[in-house]
């Protein structure tokens, strides 16, 4: 992964919520905010949370009284988050590296992670890190897209940006969001980490967008990294 790969800032946050998000985030979003919110926690940490489609899914499924603490490497993308989720006392906000998470072991009931572990340096690391923060009991919830050609969106984009830029096509999109599915690599990973009574499940959605520009001002505008391929 290039270090770009994981650059979330600027203008970047505004455009990613309102044309990405609902694009390509927000079925699977509450796809997982249901499996979350089955296990019913008393404490959540979400990592990776973005601008925030998975929180505001969650937030309506959980209890009152729960503790749900909700991080990101990049705080442009959790002030856009807070921002739009509004005063919610059972909810809090903390930058933080997924690599590096400063809680307590066995804090959590559950950690969930929406599309961000393929944009982890070492996903191995991630992991052991939800899993020393996670309760005896507890579990991981977390998801990533299968590979480009299954992504229709993405793939056409990447498509027609390598027919105007032949000699250099930009990979990003299949390098890092879309590079991480292999079920038996995630398997091992997990394991790797420390996690047994691993479950994978292979979600299908599909998703329309308003009109052409849709995608291509999501794709462009909404994540740059694949413009500095
Ligand atoms: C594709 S976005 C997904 C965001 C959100 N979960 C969603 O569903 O919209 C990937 C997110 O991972 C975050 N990220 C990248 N590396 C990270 C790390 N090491 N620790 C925590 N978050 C990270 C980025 O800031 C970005 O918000």
């Amino acid at each position: 992964m290039a270090e770009t790969d994981k650059v979330f800032t600027g203008s970047i946050p505004e455009f990613y919520d309102t044309y990405l998000v609902p694009l390509i985030f927000e079925k699977y979003a509450d796809d997982l905010a249901r499996r979350v919110a089955g296990c019913d926690p008393r404490s959540v940490l979400e990592v990776a949370a973005g601008s925030g489609v998975v929180t505001r899914a969650l937030a309506q499924l959980l209890k009152s009284g729960s503790q749900y603490m909700v991080t990101d490497l990049n705080q442009p993308m959790l002030d856009h988050a807070a921002e739009k989720q509004g005063v919610d006392d059972r909810i809090s906000w903390r930058q933080a590296d997924a690599l590096a998470l400063p809680f307590e072991d066995g804090t959590f009931d559950a950690v969930a992670c929406q599309f961000g572990v393929m944009f982890f340096p070492d996903r191995i690391a991630g992991y052991a890190e939800a899993r020393r923060v996670l309760s005896p009991k507890g579990t991981f919830f977390f998801n990533v897209w299968d590979r480009i050609e299954a992504n229709e969106f993405a793939h056409k984009v990447t498509e027609a940006a390598a027919e105007l830029f032949p000699e250099d096509p930009p990979k990003f999109l299949a390098r890092t969001p879309h590079g991480y599915h292999d079920v038996d690599l995630i398997g091992r990973e997990l394991e790797a980490a420390g996690f047994s009574d691993i479950s994978i499940t292979t979600v299908e959605e599909e998703s329309v967008g308003t009109s052409p520009r849709h995608p291509a001002i999501a794709y462009c505008r909404g994540d740059a990294a694949w413009e500095r391929d």
